[in-house]
């Protein structure tokens, strides 16, 4: 089967299709990708309004992208997949919309798919793709979750953030050091010319004994610092992004392993944008090399959001005969939807 998958939860309109009819993982045709992020820069963060207005203009071009690159026209597809949330509800309407009107009027099939899913199968798009059972770090903009993956569709949470997510704590403290948006990118190329242990900033909850997260406090510290260094700030900054950097990284890897301690699993899949982070990779490397642990990261480029992962997991999801696929074209969306609730349906 042909999968035409469409993402247009927050500030990238994504675009791919993925081939199901082989016995593997779904192969990637082609996908395409618009960022807003310079269209939201001039704001210091997303504008839902004005993402919602690009993703309607960016979205019918970058179908037609992937459908010349993979040589294929749309009769061709067998179903259409779109991000149903979590996310922004005018840029999620969007990419439903397009994608329901385009199913109806090609009569196939159409479904909705859960953006964080995405994320977490992405992995199985790299070079190196990961087996059942793993444990994920999913570290979006949004979301920092610790999963138990069984398989695909069965995801138990182990543990969450209580307040800000990790991608959040990158992004806010880099708001507060005058880097712009997105800030987690921008604070990481700072943090290397930095020194790690410059400040001591807070490591929330390290040691909770669960596995849950915390980072509002870490933003609290990063500000009061940067109050208290005043016009110093300037060429003290790259000190305070490595030593905030030092601080989620630290934490992300603990409670990680703390994880896969506790799950006995072997195979660590770490997921989302924050996955893009070098020091994180290099960390958790070196950490899980020793203590004989495979850790998986999607390709870099299919860390942030993508359609290649929507695609991949609404093609996962068809494989593995979880989805009752239907010619009804009601949509709704969902802003806010947490992960666990797309259990496998025992209906099916
Ligand atoms: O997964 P994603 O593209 O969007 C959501 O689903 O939220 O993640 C975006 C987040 C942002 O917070 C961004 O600052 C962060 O990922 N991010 C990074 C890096 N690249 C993206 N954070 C730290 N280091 C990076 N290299
Ligand atoms: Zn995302």
């Amino acid at each position: 089967m042909i999968v035409l998958g469409i993402e247009s939860s927050c500030d990238e309109t994504g675009v791919a299709l993925v081939d199901t009819s082989g016995a593997g993982v779904p192969v990637l045709l082609s996908h395409a990708l618009h960022s807003q992020i310079e269209m939201h820069q001039a704001y210091g963060g997303v504008v839902p309004e004005l993402a919602s207005r690009d993703h309607i203009r960016r979205v019918l071009p970058l179908i037609a992208e992937v459908m010349s690159q993979a040589n294929c026209t749309l009769p061709q597809v067998d179903v259409v997949a779109y991000t149903r949330g979590p996310g922004l509800a005018g840029a999620l309407l969007v990419g439903a919309g397009v994608a329901c009107s385009l199913a109806a009027s090609l009569a196939k099939p159409v479904m909705g798919v859960h953006h964080l899913e995405g994320h977490l199968l992405s992995p199985f798009l790299s070079a190196d793709p990961p087996e059942f059972p793993f444990v994920a770090l999913l570290v979006s903009g949004g979301h920092t979750q610790l999963m138990w993956v069984d398989r695909v569709g069965s995801y138990e949470l182990l543990g969450e953030s209580i307040d800000d997510a990790a991608g959040e704590a990158f992004d806010k403290s880099a708001k507060l050091m005058g880097l712009p948006y997105p800030g987690g990118p921008h604070l990481a190329k700072l943090a290397e010319q930095g020194d790690p242990a410059a400040f001591k900033l807070p490591r929330p909850l390290l040691h909770s004994g669960d596995l849950d997260f915390s980072f509002s406090g870490l933003k609290t510290a990063v500000l009061t610092q940067a109050k208290k260094l005043g016009d110093d700030l300037e060429a003290r900054k790259a000190d305070l992004a490595a030593s905030t950097q030092a601080a989620i990284v630290e934490v992300l890897l603990k409670k990680s392993m703390s994880a896969m301690a506790q799950t006995g699993l072997k195979r660590l899949v770490v997921a989302g944008g924050v996955g893009a982070n070098a020091e994180l990779r290099r960390q958790l490397n070196a950490v899980c090399r020793q203590r004989g642990i495979r850790v998986h990261y999607p390709e870099l480029h299919l860390c942030t959001d993508n359609g290649a992962m929507i695609a991949l997991a609404a093609g996962m999801r068809l494989q593995a005969g979880l989805e009752n696929l239907q010619m009804t074209y009601t949509f709704d969306v969902k802003p806010r939807w947490p992960l666990a609730e797309i259990i496998p349906n025992p209906g099916l």
